[in-house]
């Protein structure tokens, strides 16, 4: 028997718990050609939402392009890559797509293999002098598809903060101009590192200022999740208690990823028929979580771990309070201020409602109970 909760990789609607509104929400706005930002701290469920709406509007007849930004690697990668997967999501066949490409191209910057099957993949090797030249067409892309092909697309761009890393605020002022009067095509900017991403389109010296709707991604209600995991329990046979199911959802607060991990984890253990309290849960969890917090922690220096540690034992409003800087040996307040602008554009730590905390309620578990 398989366990039904899924942990990582495409999303399963078998194991996708609610997330009805924000479905039908996005379909809408999706279907009318409107801009959304999607963002939540990381592990919401932001890519399997997305992935959830592209399938829905497959359905509808929609083409979809979907391209995480976090993979790519250069301003000329990204629009080879970009480029490929508009072509690719239109679904031509072969024929068409020669002649199309043909047509667009002037038959310059690519490449289409063809294999026996009438499956064709589409391949680009732009040189940097065409670059330019390039973009404008790619950018232009979605639009002039949706034209000729007579359906509108959607168009996902996943950790777009990530632009940044790109030469991010030319291609930022590149792709504003191109796509802007895109009257068939619905973008969405989705990222986990928040600040970034919503000062992207909330401060007025960033070319994509006010140009769509945003729009967080919240933790699940319990109530979903009771009746999710009831059903997966029951549907395998399986036992569980309400109160139990309660008592868990404590601990995750609805947190999608880590309510997933946590009955994932439940799941295996009832399926052998060995015991769990909450307390090997708390453990089990931090155990599969171990090296991915490793590799969090050892790319950051000193006074960034020790600010970590300080706002894992003491949550706070003043972090460069004198008191509080020398309860933590935290150091000079300069270093702290460092410290908090990294952490904050990372999206480790966030202020709400005045109060600096780390922002994984898992992560501030293991530096208690791991670090010290
Ligand atoms: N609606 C949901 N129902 C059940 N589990 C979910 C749901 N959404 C997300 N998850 C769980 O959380 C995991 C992470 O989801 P996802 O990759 O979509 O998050 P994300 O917000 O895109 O994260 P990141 O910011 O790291 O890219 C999934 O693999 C799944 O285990
Ligand atoms: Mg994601």
């Amino acid at each position: 028997m398989a366990n039904p909760f899924k942990l990582r990789g495409e999303v399963d609607l078998r194991s996708f718990c609610n997330r009805a509104d924000e479905r039908r929400q996005l379909f809408l706005d999706m279907k009318s050609s409107q801009s959304v930002v999607l963002y939540s701290p990381r592990r919401y469920g932001k890519t399997w939402l997305i992935k959830a709406v592209l399938k829905d509007l497959k359905k509808e007849g929609l083409s979809t392009v979907y391209l995480d930004l976090f993979a790519i690697y250069s301003r000329q990668h990204f629009a080879e890559k970009y480029a490929r997967e508009i072509l690719t999501s239109l679904a031509l066949s072969a024929r068409e797509m020669e002649a199309f490409c043909s047509e667009i191209f002037i038959g310059r910057n690519y490449r289409i293999f063809l294999s026996v099957q009438n499956k064709y993949s589409v391949e680009f090797s732009v040189l940097p002098t065409d670059l330019n030249r390039f973009e404008e067409i790619i950018y232009n892309l979605p639009q002039i598809a949706a034209e000729r092909f007579g359906k509108e697309l959607t168009v996902v761009f996943d950790e777009f903060q990530d632009i940044n890393r790109l030469n991010g605020e030319q291609m930022e002022k590149v792709i504003r101009a191109y796509t802007q009067n895109h009257t068939r095509v619905g973008y969405l900017f989705a990222g986990s590192k928040r600040r970034l991403l919503v000062n992207m389109f909330t401060d007025e010296r960033h070319p994509f200022y006010r140009s769509a709707r945003l729009m967080p991604v919240a933790k699940i209600a319990d109530t979903h999740w009771k009746d999710f995991v009831k059903r997966l329990f029951t549907q395998d046979k399986l036992e569980i208690e309400d109160c139990f199911i309660k008592d868990v959802l404590r601990i995750t607060q609805g947190h999608p990823y880590y309510t997933q991990l946590a009955f994932y984890l439940i799941w295996n253990l009832s399926s052998e028929k060995k015991e769990c309290s909450l307390s090997i849960l708390e453990e089990e969890m931090l155990s599969y979580q171990n090296d991915d917090f490793i590799n969090i922690w050892d790319n950051l220096t000193l006074s960034r771990q020790l600010l970590l540690i300080a706002l894992a034992r003491e949550e706070t409003a003043h972090p460069y309070a004198g008191d509080y800087l020398l309860s933590h040996r935290l150091g000079s307040a300069s270093n702290v201020q460092e410290a908090v602008r990294y952490l904050e554009r990372e999206d480790i730590i966030e202020r709400s409602e005045n109060i600096y905390r780390i922002v994984d309620p898992l992560f501030r578990q293991w530096i208690l109970k791991r670090v010290l």
